[in-house]
């Protein structure tokens, strides 16, 4: 072992190993992992929810944790590293309560999402990793969530928050750090990451409605589906705030909610609807 940035990675000096857990904590955690490994063939396979177990104790994954999982795994220190090191999902470092997480992968980003990264980064005053000083939120870039139909979107503690603004995505940073109600477009109700961690680790969740909370898929992926069974495509999608399938009435959020409509006020391609795509440029320009 050898000692660490502060992102945890290793400078060369040898490095005294980690405390261990209080004796009160690691008999709950060993007993939480008895039943977390007993799901398992072979154990070293529980290693991924092992670590959102001890994410779960101190909000990121510590050089206690990694040996915990090391020690009930009978795995190195080093393979348990190297794991909890690849994935994103694991922290490193101290975090917030709330991850709120903004997703910049390239449809999110020209509908909105870099703008609402960088309302964000203003209004919260830190970048990309950071946690604000009352310790409730930590903002960053997120990948492709699966949600692209209802882009851009925002996550918060993995939970969806969708077609979001750079105005919604403040009052919703506003309402998480003041206790405010907040609740996800779609999906389980919030929890602290914590929490989340917990749930992760294969914990049932046990809030009354979050198993029958539902994330159904939008319009637009159902249309997908349609197309490969070889039925016939729909005229156009319509978004549901510009009015929905004959009958329906289009979605108007309230200023509370958190849903919002596609006004970027940002200069990005989003906030021009006659160009959506954003301006193209030939190669060499
Ligand atoms: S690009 Fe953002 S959810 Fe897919």
């Amino acid at each position: 072992m050898t000692t660490s940035s502060p992102e945890g990675v290793g400078l060369g000096m040898p490095q005294l190993p980690p405390p261990d857990y209080p004796d009160d904590v690691r008999a709950r955690l060993e007993a939480d992992a008895r039943e977390v490994i007993a799901r398992y063939p072979d154990s070293r396979s529980a290693l991924l929810p092992l670590l959102h177990l001890v994410q779960s104790e101190e909000g990121h994954v510590t050089r206690t944790g990694m040996r915990f999982c090391a020690d009930v795994l009978a795995l190195t220190t080093a393979e348990v590293t190297a794991v909890a090191t690849f994935y994103s999902m694991y922290r490193r470092k101290p975090s917030g309560d709330y991850q709120v997480g903004v997703c910049t992968n390239t449809l999110c980003a020209v509908m909105g999402g870099d703008a609402i990264f960088e309302a964000l980064q203003e209004h919260l005053g830190v970048g990309n990793g950071e946690t604000t000083d009352d310790g409730k939120v930590t903002l960053e870039h997120i990948e492709c969530n699966a949600a692209c139909d209802f882009a851009p979107v925002v996550m918060v503690n993995w939970e969806f928050f969708d077609n979001q603004t750079p105005g919604s995505a403040k009052r919703l940073v506003d309402d998480l750090r003041s206790g405010a109600p907040v609740e996800p477009t779609r999906g389980a109700p919030l929890c602290t990451f914590k929490e989340t961690a917990r749930i992760l680790a294969g914990f049932p969740d046990e809030r009354p409605g979050a198993v029958d909370a539902t994330g159904g898929a939008g319009p637009a992926s159902l249309i997908g589906l349609r197309l490969a069974k070889g039925e016939a495509p729909p005229a156009r999608v319509v978004h549901p705030r510009a009015g929905g399938p004959e009958g329906t009435q289009p979605h108007d959020p309230s200023p509370s909610e958190h849903l919002s409509s596609h006004d970027a006020p940002q200069k990005t391609s989003a906030s021009d609807p006659a160009h959506p795509a954003g301006p193209t440029a030939e190669e060499g320009e």
